[in-house]
């Protein structure tokens, strides 16, 4: 692996900074999080940026915002309603770790979010890119802030060939960084990294003629910017198949649960459901599930829907059956019998809305 020094002896370090920060002056996005730079605002946003695009994260930003203002507001709420402005973001142990760390910040740091690397780094939830972020953009700290997207960037400008999925490379682009980094605006410096990912220095199909830092790009000169960044390729996904029965009682009230406070979309509501493993039949894989987990008797009708689900590190099939309650439910803090409209107020993950909505459609038919 080439050393950082290396790679940016000979690269004009003043000039580069002077046209990416100019552009980014001119042409940034108009997004609510550049409003002012509020450390929880700032910090609200790039937890909510990581793996999720700029224009679904706007409106749930936005909501986020006017429901928990402040800090404080954040920490004294009650987590269901966290998850629930966050139902349909996905990765959900973001909105439960931030919750926790601006809990730790109100407590140990009297509200205000610390500003050096060591204190933002060590919160709940806040990774290197995240400390990063926080302390360039709120508070003007001339610190990295590396994800994909920039590794991306910077790989084509300086032409670094190296593997982007190895935590070896990260630290590399750290130093780079470092290197390279305005100390006047490293908000912008950091900031116009990303917009140039964004906007110019895409994944595909790079917009070369348009971009503002063309004559640094090493990669732009050899005509090789589509080949970078290197990346080994993810291992396949796991595929799981699922048996899932929206069970209602005679009143029309339907039946869901709490999932565990650990794991995949901890502490969301859903459906009951069970992972199929070669059944000889699934309705009556669900009725022995339904009687053996929760007590409840239920006689299983036809299947309405089948829902794919892509995570990073599996996919759901869910085959989803309707149900009726036979005798009594015995209800618990993770197990409700709901109307329709109270089960509303519940966070449920995006495939358990899908169950949700076809369930209803279904009805109306
Ligand atoms: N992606 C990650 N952080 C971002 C930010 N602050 N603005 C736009 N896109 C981003």
């Amino acid at each position: 692996m080439k050393q950082s020094k290396e790679i940016v002896k000979d690269f004009n370090i003043a000039k580069f900074q002077e046209d990416l920060i100019g552009w980014f002056t001119a042409e940034q996005r108009d997004l609510p999080w550049r409003q002012d730079k509020d450390p929880y605002k700032v910090w609200v946003s790039e937890i909510m940026l990581q793996q999720t695009r700029v224009d679904t994260v706007i409106p749930y930003f936005n909501n986020f915002i006017s429901k928990f203002p402040t800090l404080e507001h954040l920490a004294d709420a009650d987590e269901e309603d966290v998850l629930k402005a966050w139902e349909g973001l996905g990765y959900y142990s973001r909105a439960r770790n931030l919750q926790y760390a601006v809990r730790e910040v109100r407590d140990e740091y009297g509200g205000i979010v610390p500003e050096t690397k060591d204190e933002v780094s060590k919160l709940k939830g806040v990774g290197p890119y995240t400390t990063g972020a926080i302390l360039s953009i709120a508070y003007g700290v001339p610190e990295p802030a590396v994800d994909g997207n920039v590794m991306r960037v910077l790989s084509r400008i300086l032409f670094v060939w190296e593997d982007i999925a190895k935590p070896k490379t990260r630290k590399l682009f750290d130093e780079l960084v470092y290197a390279i980094i305005s100390h006047e605006n490293p908000s912008f410096f950091n900031q116009g990294l990303m917009e140039l990912g964004a906007l110019i220095c895409t994944p595909k199909s790079p917009a070369c003629l348009l971009c503002p830092v063309q004559e640094h790009c090493r990669a732009f000169e050899e005509g090789t910017q589509k080949e970078l960044p290197v990346k080994t390729s993810k291992k396949s996904v796991k595929a799981v198949e699922l048996a899932a029965a929206v069970v209602t009682d005679e009143s029309g009230k339907v039946l869901i649960h709490k999932r565990s406070s650990k794991g995949l979309l901890a502490n969301l509501w859903e459906f009951p459901n069970v992972e199929i493993q070669k059944a000889p039949s699934k309705e009556e894989e669900l009725t022995a599930f339904l009687t053996e987990k929760y007590g409840v008797e239920a006689e299983i009708g036809q299947p309405f829907t089948t829902i794919s689900h892509v995570f990073s590190h599996l996919t759901w099939h869910i085959t989803v059956y309707e149900g009726k309650i036979r005798g009594k439910v015995e209800e618990s803090e993770t197990l409700k019998l709901l109307t329709w409209e109270e089960a509303e107020q519940y966070a449920f993950p995006v495939s358990h809305q899908k169950m949700k909505k076809a369930f209803k459609e279904r009805q109306q038919d």
